[in-house]
C-alpha cells in the first residue's frame, strides 16, 4: 500500500483524493489519498510528521508551494525554475521536490483540447507564481514567443528576462498587448478570486484560445471571453487533472487514463 496526500490550507474541498483514487483504481494500485490541513506557519512539521508514518509521497497545494520548495532536499528542473514544488517523492532517504502544474497546463491543452503550442503567440496574463510555474514547459513547446502582460509591468519584464534563455520571451503592461496577434490568452492572474478580471481591451479576445488557470466555475475571464469571441474557452479542470496524473506518474511509474477521469468529474 502506497502512503499519499495532499497539504493545503484550506484544504477540505480539494478534489486531489477523489483524482487519485480514480487513478490507482485504473492502475491496479493500492494506495491511501489523504488530505492534510497544516498549520499557515509551520508546514514543515506537519509534512515531517506524514514522512515519518511512512510516506511515499505528497501534493503541495496553496499557500504551501514555496514551503515545500524550501523543505525539498533535491529539485528537478521543473521545480527549480517555477521557483516552486507541488509534489515531492520520498525515496529511501531524500526528498525530491517536483512541479507538474506546467506538464499539467501542456498535456491539457495537446491531449485534451487538441490545441499545438508550436509557432503560436500566447499570450500570459500575471506574473506571479503561477506563470513562474508554466513558463518552462510552455517554452519547450516552441511556440512562436510568449508575451508576458501584467498590471505591475517591472514583474512581467523581469520574468521575461529571467526565462529568455529558454525560449523567446517579452515582458510588458497591461495596456501594451497588441490586439491583432494573439493565439491563446491564459490567465495566470489571481483576480477571478476577487470576481475580477484584468483591465484589458475586449479585442484581444478575438478568435483567441481563452484558458483561465482557475478551474471549477464560470470565471470572470471566461464571461469575458465568452462575451468578447474567443474561439476555445477553458478552465483549468484539466490541468489539475493532467498536473496529478504526472504526479502520480512521478510516485509510481504508472499512466493513468486521464480523460475518463475528467469526464467522470465533469459529469
Ligand atoms: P499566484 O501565485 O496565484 O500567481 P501571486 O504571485 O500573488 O499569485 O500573483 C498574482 C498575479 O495576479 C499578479 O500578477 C497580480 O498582478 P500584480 O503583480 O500587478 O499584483 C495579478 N492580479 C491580481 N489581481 C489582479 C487584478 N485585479 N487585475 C490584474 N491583475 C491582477
Amino acid at each position: 500500500m502506497c502512503k499519499f496526500a495532499v497539504f493545503g490550507n484550506p484544504i477540505k474541498h480539494s478534489l486531489s483524493p477523489n483524482i487519485h483514487t480514480q487513478f490507482a483504481q485504473q492502475t491496479r494500485l493500492e494506495i491511501s489519498y489523504d488530505k492534510i490541513l497544516a498549520p499557515v506557519d509551520d508546514f514543515s512539521s506537519s509534512a515531517q510528521a506524514f514522512i515519518n508514518q511512512g510516506a511515499n509521497g505528497f501534493n503541495i497545494t496553496v499557500p504551501f508551494k514555496l514551503d515545500a520548495f524550501k523543505f525539498a532536499s533535491e529539485l528537478t528542473l521543473n521545480a527549480q525554475t517555477a521557483g516552486a514544488v507541488n509534489t515531492i517523492k520520498i525515496k529511501q532517504d531524500k526528498i525530491i521536490g517536483e512541479n507538474t502544474d506546467g506538464i499539467g497546463l501542456i498535456n491539457d491543452l495537446t491531449r485534451n483540447l487538441g490545441i499545438e503550442l508550436k509557432d503560436k503567440i500566447v499570450l500570459i496574463l500575471g506574473a506571479g507564481g503561477a506563470t513562474q510555474g508554466i513558463l518552462l514547459p510552455l517554452l519547450e513547446q516552441r511556440p512562436n514567443r510568449i508575451m508576458i502582460a501584467n498590471r505591475t509591468p517591472s514583474k512581467a519584464i523581469k520574468l521575461a528576462k529571467d526565462f529568455a534563455k529558454f525560449g523567446k520571451t517579452c515582458g510588458f503592461g497591461l495596456d501594451k498587448i497588441k490586439h491583432d496577434s494573439v493565439d491563446i490568452i491564459i490567465n495566470a492572474t489571481s483576480a477571478s478570486l476577487d470576481g475580477k478580471i484584468p483591465d484589458i481591451a475586449s479585442g484581444i479576445a478575438n478568435n483567441a484560445i481563452c484558458y483561465d488557470l482557475m478551474y471549477g466555475k464560470q470565471t470572470p475571464f471566461m464571461d469575458w471571453a465568452t462575451t468578447n469571441h474567443g474561439s476555445i474557452i477553458s478552465d483549468g479542470l484539466g490541468m489539475l487533472v493532467e498536473q496529478a496524473a504526472a504526479a502520480f506518474e512521478f510516485w509510481t511509474g504508472a499512466t493513468p487514463n486521464t480523460k475518463q477521469v475528467l469526464s467522470n468529474l465533469r459529469r
